[in-house]
């Protein structure tokens, strides 16, 4: 196992139960999925029919961007709840193959648990259905909650009201024009984590990759972050490696440290799935 890599842990919930054949097969809570997973290029170690015997739902990709579910056993619900620790969240079957939770991201938030208390504040920029934010807010830290897409805000309002938390301070705009604002007014943040698409939509309606913005979205970071605060940033990018990263947040981080890993998961079959670069500023 090599030092380059973090793995994100399975939990009661969440099961990567095996993955191959450019897919992956899941278990979330009793309901269980297969999915098309361009990082399984190896080989299954159970066969897809096998996987078909156990399975709930298979996602079927029509184009590169979206596709439809098939059930693969009767009166199936299309939605239902998890938990993580405390915390509760809907998932929901989408017509782009997510169910509303990134499970990797369980690395950020144990991390996110170990390092924030009640007098912190904390900004989950790219925030989607709000899983870190769930976190954030459960330490009692002030949670700041941006995504661009008013229907992933409902989603994750409901995920905190599920969980029981209050208080969050809903940002319904461009990451980075909210970030901006905030600059200008002087708020400095103890947790910022970053979770951007590869491809993005600006607040003009552009379209931007990550590698065109990541400088700007680290600088941004760079003047959020209180003297004792932390960055979390995940990059799913073909062109952003591990180097240009670790130079980048060097460069608008000097001070801090730096450190940029790989982040994977194993199955429980033993495959190992790549979920890109993950920088960690502290
Ligand atoms: C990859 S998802 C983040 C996943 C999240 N970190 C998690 O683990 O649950 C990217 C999110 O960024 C949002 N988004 C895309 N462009 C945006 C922009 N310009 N400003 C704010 N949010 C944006 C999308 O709506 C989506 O919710």
């Amino acid at each position: 196992m090599s030092d380059e890599r973090i793995y994100a842990k399975p939990w009661t919930d969440y099961e990567l139960i095996d993955a191959g054949g450019g897919k992956k097969l899941e278990r979330w809570g009793s309901v269980i999925t297969i999915r098309p997973e361009i990082q399984a290029y190896f080989k299954t170690e159970k066969s897809f029919k096998e996987w078909e015997q156990i399975a709930d739902w298979e996602f079927v990709a029509r184009g590169s961007h979206s596709g439809s579910w098939k059930p693969l056993k009767q009166h199936l619900k299309k939605d239902w709840q998890i938990s993580f620790e405390k915390l509760k969240f809907n998932l929901e079957l989408t017509k782009f193959k997510h169910i509303g939770l990134f499970p990797e991201q369980r690395v950020n938030w144990d991390y996110i648990k170990s390092h924030l208390t009640a007098d912190d504040k904390f900004l989950n920029l790219f925030a989607y259905t709000g899983a870190a934010s769930c976190v954030a807010r459960y330490t009692g830290a002030e949670t700041y909650h941006v995504d661009s897409v008013k229907q992933l805000i409902s989603w994750a309002r409901t995920n905190m009201e599920e969980s029981r938390l209050m208080n969050v301070k809903w940002v319904l705009e461009d990451a980075l024009k909210f970030a901006n604002r905030e600059q200008k007014r002087g708020n400095k943040y103890k947790g910022i984590i970053m979770d951007p698409p590869a491809w993005g939509i600006g607040a003009k309606g552009e379209k931007w990759k990550l590698e065109e913005k990541i400088d700007e979205l680290m600088a941004t970071a760079a003047s959020l972050m209180t003297e004792d605060g932390f960055l979390i940033m995940n990059t799913y990018s073909p062109i952003l490696d591990i180097p240009m990263i670790t130079t980048l947040a060097e460069m608008y981080f000097p001070t801090k440290n730096v450190s940029v890993k790989e982040l994977w998961m194993k199955s429980s079959s033993g495959k190992e799935l790549f979920f890109g670069n993950l920088l960690r500023v502290s």
